[in-house]
């Protein structure tokens, strides 16, 4: 082939030298993005806006992260500094197609979100860090209870209009709550009836729907109804997933619908139905209503969780070879994990203490009497018991190996676990539940020493509050998530254990 001569080069213009973005790729085939979300990377070569907002704890500011460049990854290392010694929170997930459908805080619909005036929480800014090709980014880490929503977005399709969706996700969180949603969903917040959502599902939910194996599966939500494929409850050909990284397609049109996935770091996409709208009442022909949603049901359904990086909505039926095309491209961004712990490092197998630093308490160390943890005064002369009481065993984290879990020094497989938020010491049952409550990742401390987020819950941190242990979020609902103090309340100093 033929290379431009310079001169050529310069009048093509850097937008067309930079590689194709999904929504390029959409546009070539005739399918243009009406709403396009990442926190990672643009989704349009000549992309330089911003991607996402974040508000940080310290005084309540905000700040917007754009791509290093056009059509570039995420500047991630401005949202590391103006988040440095604080938390912080994801507030505004932007649209990138220029209509303005940006995604913000679900507000309360058919079910109340854990805020205090009913709506969801927002998503912590460093649950779900990553890279592509080589440069840090953060996903938006989905807990149960946490929404975005938008309800008056511009051109998303209604009634039986045709449309296309992909979102990248994390294959390896998820459960069984419903709903961990991407997609179209009514705009009131409620449960409206069948065929008023049309958006993309991820998990191990079978209420409805299921596929080979025991999950967790790609499934479409359109409403009171998760569906693997035509008629049957079970699709043997929607597979279990594995991967780190998922590319999940939805598309749908009258009386047609498609869901296709894949490695969203490397191979294609395959097909796991392709067909007719479900026989049930109210699917054919649909009612769609038009607003987004993420993490969520359309009636504000709050109990999944999962980690979303990228996603567009079109509003027309896009081909497989359209798709195919942006499966390449996301495969080329190169998502890969990075360490989810950053500035402390933990030696597995050793035994720590962990001391207050908050004034008037650094004489306390964390412990626990019997299941209740708590802090308590240690020195080198007491009793062995309480000695082994504020001693803790680091173990490789029992639902993920890059972050950490405590086992008690005296009372041998049980380990620290929150359950509703408070801390407690309880014997390991091999669920996915004990394993994820039980998983707490390190980092350097906010004013010093380590502070220790929950893994599945990112905006939660061991916290000691009136001497009991808790996971506390920053001026969250309850007395123990109080922003007074919070910083000292969630620092420890790591010492060499007691026993
Ligand atoms: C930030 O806002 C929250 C909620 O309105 C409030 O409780 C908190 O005190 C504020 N923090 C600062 C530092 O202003
Ligand atoms: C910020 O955090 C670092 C790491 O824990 C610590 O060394 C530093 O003292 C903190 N700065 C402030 C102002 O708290």
């Amino acid at each position: 082939m033929q290379y431009p001569r310079p001169s050529k080069l310069f009048a093509l213009g850097l937008a067309s030298i930079a590689a194709a973005g999904p929504c390029d790729i959409y546009s070539s085939g005739g399918t243009p993005c009406i709403a396009a979300h990442s926190t990672t990377r643009a989704l349009y070569s000549a992309f330089s806006g911003s991607l996402y907002q974040v508000k940080r704890g310290s005084d309540n500011t905000t700040t917007s992260i754009a791509p290093l460049s056009a059509g570039g990854v995420a500047n991630a290392a401005a949202q590391d500094t103006f988040c440095a010694n604080t938390t912080c929170l994801i507030t505004v997930i932007y649209d990138q197609s220029g209509r303005g459908n940006h995604l913000t805080q679900a507000p309360p619909g058919g079910f109340a979100g854990p805020e205090s005036n009913g709506y969801d929480n927002l998503a912590s800014a460093t649950g779900a860090p990553v890279t592509l090709n080589g440069q840090k980014a953060y996903g938006v880490f989905i807990s149960p209870g946490t929404g975005y929503r938008n309800n008056a977005p511009s051109g998303i399709v209604k009634g039986d209009a045709a449309e296309g969706m992909y979102a990248v996700f994390d294959g390896a969180h998820y459960n069984d709550g419903c709903c961990f949603d991407y997609g179209n969903a009514e705009t009131n917040s409620l449960d409206t009836g069948n065929g008023h959502m049309e958006a993309i599902y991820f998990g191990t939910n079978t209420a409805w729907g299921s596929g080979a194996g025991s999950g967790p599966w790609l499934m479409a939500d359109f409403e009171n109804g998760l569906f693997s494929g035509q008629g049957s409850k079970n699709n043997a050909g929607d597979p279990s997933i594995s991967y780190r990284f998922f590319n999940t397609i939805l598309k749908g049109g009258p009386n047609q619908w498609a869901i296709r996935g894949g490695n969203a770091a490397s191979g294609s996409l395959s097909t796991y139905y392709s067909g007719a709208r479900p026989t049930a009442s109210g699917y054919n022909p649909m009612s769609k209503e038009g607003a987004i949603v993420l993490g969520i049901g359309g009636d504000n359904s709050v109990s999944a969780q999962g980690t979303f990086y990228e996603g567009i909505m079109t509003s027309t039926y896009p081909s497989d070879a359209t798709e195919n095309s942006v499966q390449a491209n996301i495969v080329a961004a190169k998502y890969a994990t990075t360490a989810l712990t950053s500035g402390t490092a933990l030696t597995i197998g050793s035994s720590i203490s962990l001391r207050a630093t908050t004034s008037g308490y650094s004489d306390r160390y964390l412990a626990h009497t019997g299941s209740v943890v708590n802090t308590q005064v240690v020195t080198s002369s007491s009793a062995t018991s309480l000695k082994q009481q504020a001693s803790w065993t680091v173990r490789a984290g029992l639902a993920n190996g890059g972050c950490v879990s405590f086992e008690s020094k005296d009372i041998s497989g049980s380990y620290i676990r929150h359950a509703d938020f408070v801390l407690q010491v309880g014997a390991n049952d091999g669920s996915k539940l004990f394993k994820e409550d039980a998983t707490f990742c390190p980092q350097a401390g906010l004013t010093q020493g380590i502070s220790i987020r929950a893994w599945g819950y990112p905006t939660r941190w061991i916290r000691h509050y009136s001497n009991v242990g808790y996971v506390g979020s920053n001026g969250g609902v309850h007395a123990f998530d109080a922003a007074s103090s919070f910083n000292d309340d969630v620092s420890f100093v790591v010492s060499t254990g007691f026993a």
